[in-house]
């Protein structure tokens, strides 16, 4: 069989997550969220921000959160407004021809506290509304069920994801979900890049380092649960919309060896299964991997199972494979190497590729790599949920954004996408990150900014929240009336 690109039906679109976009988070009876009480401290350097010890949340930080009633210095508050804006947002993505929109929905908006009896009316309307919008122009919806933001409530009382109760919790939401939008939404992803349990346990299962006492088994143990939560969401799925298609994400850390050296490669090897593999193969594969056995021996890592946990994952793996894709990194076994940036880890540098402003070093061919790897080891349909540029855009006088280095940083990256298809890989979408801007994840700012689409609003939250289309709009707007042929 012969293929030269992309097939008809593949879908391009843009994805956000409600804690980055959509603000109103104190509105329509929605729960203050793990993700509105992450700070911003206006002040800083670009370098202070980057440091773990900004990312890292702590508990008097956490308690100063929950104080502040209004929006404070708390960017996630007011995001960009999608909240009040999302009609507009959504023609704007209809006149660009986006075929598919991956949003999240934010589980404090349907229950509160986490643990309510009754989902909150208000909150399921408002993403019924989104839907129906999206439904008007044909534009299929694939949604994140977690994607980092969990009602406080949950970390107070059962001290996050390490606690099993919330399984029950996330069931019983996800249950909600299903009842309500069984017919409007087209692809289900239970947890945003599920390996942030490891790299970001904050954003991942809700643990706050220094309130635990052995953080490396927490760090297990709740993934444990999410895990379990994974296999009885699909098993709900399948039974509640027979036929619906349920997938898994990973940040995607595609890792080089330094050199030939032997001890580079091994040290490669396990950074791929500790980093990577280990979550797809648990949740696509259906078992625990072998190689993490001697892992948790030498980190002294016990899992506690419940009897038939490993039924459970065995019986219901995803149906498809997701995962973000935005730089590479080298595996070395040497102490000294070069370090550089990537989302919310500190990554080897590659001294052949070229570094953002916020040193994620980009590399297209990495992801023809990682499409191939993916592809090849589960031989599952593929979808790329994120991936895009973060930079400073300007808006001029006379309100266009000449964005070329974010044009250039999607065609090369489109491009390699295709040589993975004619490859093989069974690649189903292709949801651009931040395809409207929205406060960075990482950097808590609005300053790094994803969007083809420009939203006028500063860190602080100052400006119109006017949206304004910038030169990669049209662009995308091409590309994908050509299906991927004009880039
Ligand atoms: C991914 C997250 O890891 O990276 C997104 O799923 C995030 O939430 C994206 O925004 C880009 O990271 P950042 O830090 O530049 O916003």
């Amino acid at each position: 069989m012969t293929r030269t690109g992309f097939p008809k039906d593949f879908l391009w679109g843009g994805a956000t997550a409600a804690s980055q976009v959509e603000g109103g988070f104190n509105e329509g009876g929605k729960g203050l969220d793990s993700q509105d009480c992450r700070p911003q401290y206006f002040n800083l350097s670009r370098q202070e921000k980057n440091s773990w010890e900004y990312k890292q949340m702590t508990s008097a930080k956490f308690e100063a959160a929950k104080k502040e009633a209004g929006i404070g210095n708390y960017p996630f508050r007011f995001g960009s407004e999608q909240y009040s804006h999302y009609k507009e947002d959504i023609a704007l993505f209809a006149e660009m021809g986006m075929k598919v929109y991956r949003l999240s929905i934010s589980w404090a908006r349907i229950y509160p506290n986490g643990d309510d009896e009754q989902p909150n009316k208000e909150g399921l309307k408002y993403y019924k509304d989104l839907f129906n919008e999206c439904h008007k122009y044909g534009i299929k919806i694939f949604v994140t069920m977690l994607h980092y933001a969990i009602p406080v409530n949950l970390m107070d009382r059962y001290g996050g994801w390490k606690n099993r109760k919330l399984i029950d919790f996330y069931v019983r939401y996800a249950k909600t979900l299903f009842e309500n939008y069984k017919d409007d939404v087209d692809y289900w992803l239970p947890f945003n890049e599920i390996n942030a349990g490891r790299f970001n346990p904050y954003n991942g299962v809700a643990l706050i380092k220094d309130q635990e006492e052995n953080y490396d088994q927490s760090v297990y143990q709740a993934l444990h649960h999410q895990f379990i939560a994974n296999a009885l969401t699909v098993k709900l799925a399948h039974e509640m919309m027979p036929g619906s298609k349920v997938g898994c994400m990973i940040a995607r850390f595609c890792h080089y060896a330094a050199t030939c050296d032997p001890r580079d490669q091994l040290t490669q090897l396990h950074d791929e299964q500790y980093t990577n593999w280990f979550y797809t193969d648990v949740l696509a594969r259906g078992s625990y991997p072998a190689y993490m056995d001697r892992f948790f021996d030498e980190n002294d890592i016990h899992i506690q199972m419940e009897e038939g946990d490993e039924e459970l994952l065995k019986a219901y793996p995803v149906d498809f494979v997701a995962f973000s894709y935005y730089f590479t990194q080298v595996s070395t076994a040497s102490e000294e190497w070069e370090k550089t940036d990537g989302n919310l880890v500190i990554a080897n540098k590659n001294p052949y590729l070229e570094s953002s402003e916020w040193g994620w070093q980009k590399d297209p061919t990495g992801l023809r790599i990682t499409l191939n790897q993916i592809y090849d080891r589960y031989q599952k349909p593929v979808f790329i949920a994120e991936n895009g540029l973060g930079a400073v855009d300007v808006l001029n006088e006379d309100k266009t954004i000449h964005d070329p280095y974010r044009i250039d940083y999607l065609r090369c990256h489109i491009e390699a996408m295709k040589e993975a298809i004619i490859d093989g890989v069974d690649l189903f979408g292709y949801t651009i990150w931040g395809i409207i801007d929205l406060v960075s994840c990482g950097s808590i700012e609005m300053s790094k900014r994803y969007g083809v689409i420009y939203v006028d609003a500063d860190d602080e939250g100052h400006g119109t929240f006017d949206r304004y289309k910038k030169d990669s709009f049209y662009w995308y707007k091409k590309c994908i009336e050509s299906n991927g042929e004009t880039l």
